[in-house]
């Protein structure tokens, strides 16, 4: 269906993809730069932001729940030093001052590399700039829209690359790479989406990637969309 005019590859995934997900009657906010609403759905006092703002659950949960809140590190469980980083509360407890992010633990580790230890990727520049920058506007409970766009087509170098750094390249980079899985080059992200292994990660078929939490479904239609059109280096 329809007869003799089947649709488009886009169209089927995006159909399945909102079956995946539950088939809910989801309403999706404006983008942040049309008026600066909310656009949440986790966490609890949620502030709308203009798109250029850093928003916690978008830019900084993500860095904290893949390079810090892991096994053995930060998570619940391990709570190394006392330290958790899975949630805004866990952050807030005992690392954050807020407005002043020289004198809140958890910048001052990344910032002089401190943190993750010796045998892990430290964060990058961005990262620490966007730790910098959340605790100095007042380190809120922030959500925004997600900038995630998927009637564009998908690139590895606008969309692809990014996920993968934000997400995945944390543990699979570097010496310390885990299980030996290489996340950080196109050649490299392009071997694991040929054998299937890496969207069965991220949808959590397999074993559950990055462990702890999925990307977001958006996120996982860009991969799916990528896909169908070749996994081309664009
Ligand atoms: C916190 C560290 C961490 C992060 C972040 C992480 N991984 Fe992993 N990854 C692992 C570990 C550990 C294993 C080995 C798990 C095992 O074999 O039990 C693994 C294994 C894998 C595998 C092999 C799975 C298989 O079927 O053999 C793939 C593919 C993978 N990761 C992809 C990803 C992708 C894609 C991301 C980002 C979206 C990601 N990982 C983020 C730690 C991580």
């Amino acid at each position: 269906m329809p007869p003799n005019s089947a649709l488009s590859e886009n169209d089927r995934i995006l159909v399945r993809v909102w079956i995946d997900q539950g088939a809910k009657n989801t309403v999706c906010t404006p983008p942040p730069n049309t008026g600066g609403t909310t656009g949440g759905t986790t966490g609890g006092g949620s502030t709308g932001l203009k798109s250029d703002a850093v928003c916690f659950q978008r830019d900084i949960l993500p860095i904290l729940l893949s390079s810090c809140g892991t096994t053995g590190c930060h998570n619940q469980a391990s709570a190394r030093e006392g330290y958790v980083t899975v949630s805004y509360a866990s952050v807030m407890a005992n690392m954050v001052n807020p407005g002043s992010p020289n004198s809140s633990r958890l910048y001052t580790v990344v910032a002089n590399n401190n943190m993750p230890p010796s045998s892990y990727a430290k964060l990058t520049q961005a990262s620490k700039d966007s730790i910098y920058n959340w605790i100095k506007n007042g380190a809120l409970n922030s959500v925004c829209t997600s900038n995630c766009d998927t009637l564009t087509t998908v690139t590895y170098a606008n969309q692809i690359s990014t996920l993968m750094s934000l997400n995945c390249v944390s543990c699979h980079s570097g010496s310390s790479a885990q299980k030996g899985i290489m996340l950080d080059t196109y050649a490299n992200v392009k071997t694991y989406l040929d054998n299937g292994k890496l969207l069965s990660a991220v949808k959590g078929t397999s074993i559950q990637m990055p462990p702890g939490y999925k990307i977001t479904s958006c996120e996982l239609r860009q991969l799916d969309l990528w896909k169908a059109n070749g996994g081309k280096q664009n």
